[in-house]
């Protein structure tokens, strides 16, 4: 049986196709209903779905055997696992925004806030900058407006939200998109699974023109 991690949400219901055209179809997983578990005995596959940002701690620890995983979430956390392929899907960027008449090299120790501690202390540390990393779950947009930080370090998709909160992009700092992934063992036990899945998904990654 393999167990698939899927991100909850609409990338994990784009993601679930592509498993289903690589021939690891579960109907029942189209039902509306709120089970978080679906099985196909016949053709030997479970999925999940899982918190898009716990997808890499389920195959870390084994509990599933591959998933589908964010890139900033593959960096902020490094979790212990294969990156098998770039899905090419739930494409955007991390980037540095803060209002408008805010300039970052303006102020000495910077007050970053952020969800991605990791990647921004990185960031920060290959400029050679001091920065005081503030730590938020969420809405980080708030943290600049109200003061409580100088810069926030987020991911962009449409830009949309920046836009209605006044602020503004001042540096991107990498590309994002959801990643296949592997648990070690797994890779190992179930190679040939797992590579043919794989080679299957790679042929039907959408490229950019
Ligand atoms: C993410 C990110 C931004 C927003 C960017 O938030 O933290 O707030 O999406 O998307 P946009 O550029 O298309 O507007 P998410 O929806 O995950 O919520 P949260 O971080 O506030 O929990």
């Amino acid at each position: 049986m393999l167990n698939i991690a899927l991100p909850k949400g609409r990338l994990g219901e784009k993601v679930y196709e592509m498993f289903e055209k690589s021939g690891f179809d579960c109907p029942s997983i189209n039902e509306k209903n709120r089970k978080l578990i679906f099985e196909n005995p016949e053709k030997q596959v479970r999925f999940f779905w899982v918190k898009p940002s716990d997808v890499s701690i389920y195959v870390e620890r084994g509990a599933a055997d591959i998933g589908v995983a964010g890139k900033d979430i593959l960096l902020e956390y490094a979790p212990d696992v294969y990156e098998l392929l770039d899905l090419n899907l739930g494409k955007c960027h991390m980037a540095v925004a803060a209002k408008k008449e805010m300039n970052p090299d303006d102020v000495k120790t910077l007050r970053v806030a952020t969800k991605f501690v990791n990647i921004a202390s990185d960031y920060y540390t290959k400029l050679g900058r001091d920065i005081d990393n503030i730590k938020l779950n969420g809405s980080i947009e708030l943290a600049p407006i109200l003061g409580l930080s100088d810069v926030i370090v987020d991911i962009v998709e449409t830009g949309t939200t920046l836009r209605e909160n006044d602020l503004e992009v001042k540096t991107t700092i990498l590309p994002i998109s959801a990643r296949l992934i592997a648990n070690k063992a797994s890779f190992r036990f179930l190679n040939k699974e797992i590579e043919e899945l794989t080679q299957n998904m790679k042929g039907q990654v959408a490229q950019d023109d």
